[in-house]
């Protein structure tokens, strides 16, 4: 670990890094020359990413393989990495992974399992490693919501309603965390090409189609937005058009209208 010299000696711990907007979070921190800790469970998707960013950035780079949705896990992650000195300045909180269905006809395990993750998973690294950022009066955290968390979404039910959580949650550290001299933000990217859409059995509609965005500029906002000290941001303008859209009529028609291009 300490053979290469980050140009930046500052660590970066990114969750989902093995694919999508995880992977594209850790090539713009290696570009700057962070030092990252890659966490996913898929090890030989992590590892081929670290030796591509070493050699490309000559950063270092610390791969755990970690399954995120046990609680446990995220607590021994944090005292594996204190244990060898690795103290982190930015928190990526971006795994999570979703779900296309009627509520019914999934199974409660599967249920249970995305607020596992997206829920009690992002609040446990949330916890354990902002202690340490209050300790030393500094750092960042980014949590990856999601667009449909502005509105309550048929078939992907428990998903939307964890990015909810997500958002609100980033609003209140946001204001919470200010003191102690922590930026916390919450970014909400709308359908985009990473691995989601097949992890979560999507149906791509002809208006997911139009909507999708590419990985990269989706983590430019959010890094952007974390930069600035905003509390939360959509990337680019048809998610946000989007997200005014909710915020401008009523339930029942804006629910109405992306019903028909979530499910048509
Ligand atoms: N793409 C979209 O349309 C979209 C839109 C809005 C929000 N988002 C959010 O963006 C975030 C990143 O997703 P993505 O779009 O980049 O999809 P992705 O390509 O499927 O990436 C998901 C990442 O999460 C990791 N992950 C899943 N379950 C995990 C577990 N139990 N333990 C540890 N890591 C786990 C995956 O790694 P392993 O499988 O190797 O563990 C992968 O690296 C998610 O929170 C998602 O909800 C995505």
């Amino acid at each position: 670990m300490n053979a290469i010299k980050a140009a930046n000696d500052s660590w970066v711990l990114i969750t989902g890094a093995s694919s999508g907007f995880g992977e594209e979070f850790a090539r713009h921190y290696a570009a700057q020359g962070h030092s990252l800790v890659l966490v996913a469970r898929r090890l030989d998707r992590l590892e081929a990413l670290s030796s591509a960013l070493r050699q490309q950035h000559h950063v270092n780079v610390v791969v755990e393989q970690v399954d995120l949705s046990a609680v446990a896990a995220v607590i021994a992650l944090h005292q594996r990495l204190t244990e060898r000195g690795i103290i982190i300045d930015v928190l990526i909180n971006n795994a999570g992974h979703g779900l296309q269905g009627p509520f019914l006809d999934a199974t409660l395990d599967a249920a249970q399992a995305m607020v596992q993750l997206d829920i009690a998973s992002l609040t446990a690294v949330t916890h354990v490693f902002a202690q340490d950022m209050r300790n030393r009066g500094r750092g960042k955290i980014l949590l990856v919501a999601s667009v449909l968390a502005y509105l309550g979404m048929e078939n992907f039910a428990v998903y939307s309603a964890a990015k909810a959580y997500v958002l609100r949650l980033g609003e209140a550290l946001h204001r919470e965390f200010k003191p102690y001299g922590i930026t916390v933000a919450a970014l909400c990217p709308g359908m985009s090409d990473t691995g989601f859409a097949a992890a979560a059995k999507q149906h791509i509609t002809p208006g997911l189609k139009l909507l999708m965005m590419q990985p990269a500029p989706v983590v430019r906002a959010g890094i952007r937005a974390l930069e600035s000290g905003r509390q939360s941001v959509v990337p680019g303008w048809a998610n946000k058009a989007i997200a005014f859209f909710v915020w401008a009529t009523p339930r029942w028609l804006h629910q109405a209208v992306f019903s028909r291009i979530m499910n048509a």
